[in-house]
Order: structure tokens, then C-alpha cells, then sequence
């Protein structure tokens, strides 16, 4: 089992340059992430889908440089210089330092970009992070080949957690599991595991999401983890999602859908519960999530297709479905959910497998 100090890479070699390109894609959970201790350690256990279409893609260039005081990067999104996400990076490179000593012995280029509309509301964190540190390790493995597969996915997903807790889960696998969960073999607060043990039912799921509201948050995600301390449910919803994963779990390999619906669309709600209750209160979700959802629920059980609904830190309603049932699902997301969204916008995605190196 790899442990923090696994991780502290002290041997290595130099290079003049090199290039490297990773995509890697967004994730939603279906057990929530909600509440850390410090240096991004979850609170508890959580589970997500891998996406397939909403992901983010990232060049680097790394040339040797002569001075080695400070880190040194440009940042270009979209083909275009972006000032403000440099702090972010900035931010990343001090916590990964002691992991990857050998950063500030290099000039960063990184260049970056989105497969879906930018300021879609859609978690970009998360694939961002993935895919900036897939790169990293491609630089690791150029400067220090002996590493084994399974150290560079778990590394990636070690070094994305500390960018972005929910991005661990964004490296490798249909769907991942990050935190010590005492029934999820490897289980671990350091980085995302695949969970493979997975029901024919729930291959091929699909998420269809509706952009209800496209502007930026009230509260960002990191506030809202920070508000879990002190938070008067606190103990008990961590609690909560070590049995709704040890739950889920049987699901996922037993494939009752049914069964899945209860606990995805429960830890949804009970997401934004713990916003509205905590001290700063605060609501993500929009007349239209509601309205959306009211909606879902009323098909379901007029029709007894097996559609529900999850969210994430935000107004967007992600509608998850079987294969099989995608041809009615999309015509009544067109027939009555359509409307409900900004400018009409929905995207269709479904699991998918993780990152993947283009160069
Ligand atoms: C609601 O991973 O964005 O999407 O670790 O502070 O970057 P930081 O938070 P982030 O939190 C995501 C929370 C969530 C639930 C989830 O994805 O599990």
C-alpha cells in the first residue's frame, strides 16, 4: 500500500526539454465529497462516474532553465495568455514541490483548453487538475524512467487531489473511489482507486447535463468545504456516506438500478442540506433545478424509465440513464426539460475511462 512518503521522488535525472499532452476528463460523484481536513484529506469516502466528453486538454513544454529559486510558468487558455488562473498553478507547484522536487529546475509552458463552453458551470477543476498533473508525471517518468505504471497513476491522482480534491478522481478507471472506505479494497485519502467490480447495468451510463445557470458561483466549493467545520450535521453526513458507499458498492456489482436511484438522488439533496444548514447558509440551486427535478420525478413514475438526477456544487441538473433507455430520455429532456435551461444548453456525455495521452 503507498503511503505519503512513496510518493517523495528523490532520484532523478535532467533533461534539456520535452513536450507532453494529456486530456482528462470531468467526474460527478455519486457519493459526495463534501467537508476536508487538512491537505486536501477528505472527510469521507466518495464515489464518482469518469466522464467521457467534458474534459480538459493539456499541452506542456518544459525547457531546463539556469536559475532554480522560483517556479516559472506561462499559462496560455484557449491559445490565449490567462492572468488569473496563474495563482491557481502557482498555489499547485508549492503543495506538489516536495513530491516533485525537481519543478523549479524547469520553465513551464502549459496551454489548455476545455471540450465544453467555458463558464458552462461545469467543474473545469477538476479535469484541469487531472490532466496538468498527468503531464507532471510524464515529466517524472522522462527524468526517472524506472517508475511503474501503477505508481504514475496513483502519483497523478495523489498529485490532482492536492490541485483539487475531486480531480484524484478524474485519472484512471470508469468509476473511482477516493478515501478509506473499510469494505473498498486499497481504499485511500491519497488518491483515487478504480472500482471495477461493475453490473452490466451501468456500463455505458449516460449524464446528460442541463446548464440551468452558467454564472459563476456565490460560494465556491472550497468555501463550502471549510463551512463543514463546526457544521452542526457534520459527524453524522460524514457517517452517512460510509454507509451510502458500503451501499452503493453492492449496487454497482449487483446492478438494481433501483436501489442506485435512492442513494444518488439522496446524496444530491443532501449536498445542498448541508449548504443550507451551515453558518454562512447559502442555496446553488435555482427555481430551474427544482423545477427540473419535480419533472424527473414525475416521468419516472408515469413511465417507470429509470432516470434521476444528481448535482454537483451548483444549479446544473447531470439526468443519469441507462444505455437502453436513452432514445426516451433525450426526448424528454427535449419535450420538457429543454426549457428549463440557459439558452437551450444541455451536454450529452457517459462514462468513460480517464486520461489519455495524446503525446
Ligand atoms: C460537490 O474538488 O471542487 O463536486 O478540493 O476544494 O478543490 P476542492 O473541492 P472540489 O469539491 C467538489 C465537491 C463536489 C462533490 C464531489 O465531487 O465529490
Amino acid at each position: 500500500m503507498l503511503t505519503e512518503k512513496d510518493f517523495i521522488t528523490t532520484t532523478y535525472n535532467s533533461i534539456e526539454s520535452a513536450s507532453f499532452e494529456w486530456s482528462a476528463p470531468s467526474n460527478i460523484a455519486l457519493v459526495k465529497y463534501w467537508g476536508k481536513k487538512e491537505n486536501q484529506i477528505p472527510a469521507n469516502p466518495s464515489i464518482s462516474f469518469t466522464l467521457n466528453n467534458c474534459k480538459t486538454i493539456t499541452k506542456l513544454e518544459v525547457i531546463k532553465k539556469s536559475e532554480t529559486n522560483d517556479f516559472s510558468f506561462d499559462l496560455l487558455f484557449e491559445g490565449k495568455p490567462k492572468e488569473d488562473f496563474k495563482p491557481k498553478i502557482q498555489k499547485f507547484f508549492e503543495r506538489i514541490e516536495k513530491y516533485c522536487p525537481f519543478l523549479k529546475e524547469y520553465h513551464f509552458k502549459i496551454d489548455t483548453q476545455n471540450t465544453f463552453p467555458h463558464s458552462s458551470g461545469i467543474a473545469s477543476s477538476a479535469s484541469g487538475m487531472a490532466a496538468l498533473a498527468m503531464n507532471i508525471m510524464s515529466l517524472e517518468k522522462a527524468i526517472n524512467p524506472t517508475i511503474s505504471d501503477d505508481y504514475f497513476y496513483s502519483k497523478a491522482s495523489f498529485l490532482a487531489r492536492l490541485g483539487s480534491g475531486s480531480a484524484c478522481r478524474s485519472i484512471k478507471g470508469e468509476v473511482v473511489v477516493w478515501g478509506n472506505h473499510a469494505e473498498i479494497n486499497g481504499s485511500s485519502d491519497l488518491f483515487g482507486v478504480e472500482f471495477s467490480e461493475i453490473h452490466q447495468n451501468f456500463k455505458n451510463y449516460q449524464d446528460t447535463i442541463l446548464l440551468v445557470d452558467k454564472g459563476e458561483k456565490q460560494v465556491s466549493s472550497t468555501v463550502g468545504h471549510d463551512l463543514m467545520h463546526n457544521h452542526p450535521y457534520a459527524e453524522r453526513r460524514f457517517a452517512q456516506a460510509h454507509e451510502n458507499l458500503s451501499q452503493i458498492k453492492a449496487i454497482l456489482s449487483s446492478g438494481n438500478v433501483a436501489e442506485f436511484i435512492k442513494i444518488v438522488e439522496s446524496e444530491a439533496l443532501t449536498l445542498h442540506a448541508m449548504m443550507m444548514t451551515s453558518m454562512p447558509y447559502f442555496i446553488l440551486m435555482k427555481p430551474n433545478t427544482l423545477e427540473i427535478i419535480n419533472k424527473i420525478w414525475k416521468f419516472r413514475n408515469e413511465t417507470q424509465i429509470p432516470v434521476c438526477f444528481t448535482l454537483d456544487a451548483g444549479a446544473n441538473v447531470h439526468v443519469l440513464y441507462p444505455e437502453n433507455v436513452k432514445e426516451n430520455v433525450l426526448q424528454f429532456i427535449q419535450d420538457e426539460l429543454v426549457g428549463y435551461c440557459q439558452n437551450g444548453q444541455y451536454i450529452c456525455d457517459e462514462i468513460g475511462n480517464g486520461a489519455n495521452q495524446l503525446k
